[in-house]
């Protein structure tokens, strides 16, 4: 056989294996669907919790930092997920072996893929614990128990919770559960059938809190806060910071677009469709802000309170305002629904890689890795509360999973997924997969993949090792 024909044979066998793939895996119904389960993932706790404290810890100037990494690193890493999924048709393991195999590379890059599987696998695990706070203050709040609450009082009925394991406990399974049931039912059932429910009710409730803000809070101060940057408070620091919160609320450097790029009809533009993602993730993000800042500085209360902002400060607010009990249970509906569909997307990139690595029926994946989710997650509720004095490092179990994850493995992930498309893979094969048309816009982000993205992420180690 000549060169060209065994070319020939090999691209048919690896044709007629994609399609058997698409056939068995099962495909998004329609774009639309796929832009619902996308931006389901990105949007989470870490619009509506982590972006309102992060924000408010770093003052002005870092909404206009964070929406810079967002357009000049979020997006451009987005696509390449995306379309390493939608090329590799599996799991974000077998995905960049395939890949890497078409490409002549050493199949080792596929440690890019299991790497963010884990990473995601770690990550669900203490996601679910923050998801469930958030599910034992919706009949907390509704039931009125925040009506007229001080400061103190609310930091104590918030400590109450952390000091309560049990509740802790149930709250997180609950979570779990209902996690799991709808990985469960697979990419075409359980996915689908409940983005399209979820995500224009989670709008719409926001919507709702936003017009709320608007009218009974200080609307005009939170704007100011938000968008007229005082660069007088930006430091190096925060720069990192809104970089890390770039990845978080991207979904990035875990495999989690990778999984859904993999369903990912053929014909549907990668790039229109993850700047949509990307935009309806930060619009969430702002209305968030805006929802939640006039609240805070009506009720003259603390934005840099740091992670509890939510938690501690909000029942505040909502134990004073009118209607208070009915507007707090639906902002806590509101951020379980959200973690929800970021939850499934954290376990997918898992699930498909123990379904298509060892051959398990999707039912056996689901209940082993939600014992061992359940199990992990244990860690992570005891470290509150029984382990708060078992320390590694001056970090519990479940800072330091948060810290690991977060700091580490994320950007990490991001950095071996830019570096394989990058330098691995070929441009014209990435051209072609990623289906920008413009030559211009094609070279603008091939060459940001190559050399922009990895000095940027490499940068923030540096800084995370003391080096700048
Ligand atoms: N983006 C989600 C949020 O903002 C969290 C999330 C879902 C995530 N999937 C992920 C974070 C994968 C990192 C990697 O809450």
């Amino acid at each position: 056989m000549t060169d060209k024909t065994s070319l020939a044979a090999g691209t048919f066998a690896g044709a007629r294996a994609r399609i058997q793939d698409n056939a068995s895996r099962g495909l998004w119904s329609s774009r639309w669907v796929f832009f619902l389960a996308a931006t389901g993932s990105a949007v989470g706790l870490g619009n509506i919790w982590k972006f309102p404290y992060v924000t408010g810890q770093n003052g002005g100037a870092f909404v206009l930092v964070y929406l810079a990494c967002i357009l000049l690193i979020g997006i451009p890493l987005l696509m390449t997920e995306v379309m390493i999924g939608r090329r590799g048709r599996a799991n974000p393991d077998g995905a960049v072996a395939r890949l890497a195999r078409e490409a002549g590379a050493s199949s080792r890059w596929r440690v890019v893929g299991w790497l963010g599987g884990l990473t995601g696998f770690l990550i669900l695990s203490f996601y679910l614990v923050v998801a469930g706070w958030a599910l034992a203050y919706v009949p907390a709040t509704f039931s009125g128990g925040f009506a007229g609450v001080s400061g103190e009082a609310s930091g104590e009925l918030f400590g109450a919770l952390l000091a309560d394991p049990l509740r802790l406990v149930v709250c997180a399974t609950l979570v779990l559960a209902a996690t799991m049931l709808i990985v469960g039912f697979g990419v075409r059932g359980g996915l689908e059938r409940s983005l399209r429910f979820l995500m224009p009710g989670l709008f719409v409730l926001m919507l709702v809190l936003v017009v709320y803000a608007a009218i009974e809070g200080e609307f005009a101060q939170a704007l100011q806060f938000l968008f007229v940057p005082d660069f007088s408070a930006l430091t190096a620091q925060s720069v990192l910071v809104a970089l890390g919160h770039a990845f978080f609320t991207l979904s990035l450097g875990c495999g989690a677009m990778m999984v859904y790029g993999s369903y990912l009809p053929e014909g549907t533009s990668i790039a229109k469709t993850s700047i949509l993602v990307a935009l309806a993730d930060t619009a969430v993000a702002l209305l968030a802000g805006l929802a939640i800042f006039p609240l805070v500085f009506a009720n003259g209360l603390e934005p840099g309170a740091g992670p509890g902002l939510i938690f501690v400060t909000l029942p505040i607010a909502f134990g004073q305002m009118p209607l208070g009990q009915i507007v707090g249970g639906l902002f806590f509906i509101m951020l379980v629904i959200a973690a929800l569909t970021s939850a499934i997307s954290l376990s997918e990139p898992s699930i498909a890689w123990l379904t298509e690595r060892f051959r398990i029926s999707r039912t056996k994946a689901v209940l082993g890795s939600g014992l061992v989710l359940w199990l992990l997650s244990l860690g992570s509720v005891f470290s509150f509360n029984h382990w708060a004095d078992y320390q590694l490092f001056g970090k519990t179990f479940f800072d330091t999973l948060d810290y690991l994850t977060t700091n580490w493995l994320m950007p990490l992930g991001g950095l071996g997924t830019v570096l394989f498309t990058g330098w691995v893979l070929q441009k014209q094969v990435v051209s072609e997969a990623i289906g920008i048309r413009s030559n211009g816009l094609f070279l603008a982000w091939w060459n940001l993949l190559r050399y922009g993205t990895p000095v940027a992420i490499v940068l923030v180690f540096l800084n995370l090792m003391g080096l700048i």
